[in-house]
């Protein structure tokens, strides 16, 4: 059995531009073709419903007994899980603030040696591309590489039925879905069974004390 999570990289309630939340549809999308696929189980990860404790404070930071209860409880989703679905908007070209931001309330260990997909849209005719470019540096730093493979879905609100099915050209788009989703899910599991056979912390261990101690000799004071 192999469980994901999908991150629903939207927290925008409000128009203009209509609809909102877009990333619903998609993050729906992507849970229900995941969980189509044998002993696969999905999750969508909505930051709307969580309480992050503002301001900023990551789960890392807090004594262990004080950690809030959703980021507790999330923490123990992404250690358990076994890989994940990035889903963002293009906002300015970028990946979305409510993606990174709830990303970055989490350390590496949590993710390392486990696959990510991304997947990006937009209400324009690419689609989120240009915020894919820099999830990979972001996914790749946080541990949890993504595949090759990418989503990039343009005029979403048109491709994509409020219950996340696709509006028109399903078996394309199942298919074009298809290719990066067996890419996460074989690699998951690939990381997975190697797991069984080799402890990967043995051959890096995760940093405890400051991200620091991955520097090289002699540069000991900065990231
Ligand atoms: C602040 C902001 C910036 C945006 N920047 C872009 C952009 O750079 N490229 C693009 O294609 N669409 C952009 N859009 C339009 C989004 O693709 C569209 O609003 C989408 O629905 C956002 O996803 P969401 O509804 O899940 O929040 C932007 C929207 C907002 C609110």
């Amino acid at each position: 059995m192999a469980h994901y999570l999908v991150f629903l990289g939207s927290t925008r309630t409000s128009t203009p531009p209509a609809p909102a939340r877009l990333g619903e549809r998609v993050s729906q999308t992507c849970k229900r073709l995941l969980s189509s696929l044998p002993d696969t189980t999905a999750e969508v990860i909505d930051p709307l419903t969580l309480d992050l404790n503002g301001p900023f404070k990551p789960h890392f930071a807090y004594a262990k007994k004080t950690v809030p209860d959703d980021l507790e409880a999330l923490a123990g989703k992404i250690e358990q899980a076994d890989g994940y679905v990035m889903v963002s908007p293009e906002y300015n070209h970028s990946m979305s603030p409510a993606l990174s931001h709830l990303l970055n309330h989490f350390g590496a260990s949590l993710f390392a040696f486990k696959p990510s997909a991304i997947v990006t849209y937009s209400m324009g005719q690419w689609g989120g591309a240009r915020a894919a470019v820099s999830m990979r540096a972001f996914l790749s730093e946080l541990g949890c590489l993504p595949v090759s493979a990418m989503i990039h879905i343009p005029k979403a609100q048109e491709a994509l039925n409020e219950d996340g099915q696709f509006a028109q050209e399903q078996e394309r788009w199942e298919s074009y879905f298809g290719r990066t989703l067996g890419q996460l899910t074989w690699w998951a599991e690939a990381a997975k069974a190697h797991k069984a056979e080799q402890d990967p912390t043995t051959l890096s261990p995760a940093f405890n004390k400051s991200p620091a101690q991955r520097n090289a000799p002699k540069n000991d004071d900065t990231f």
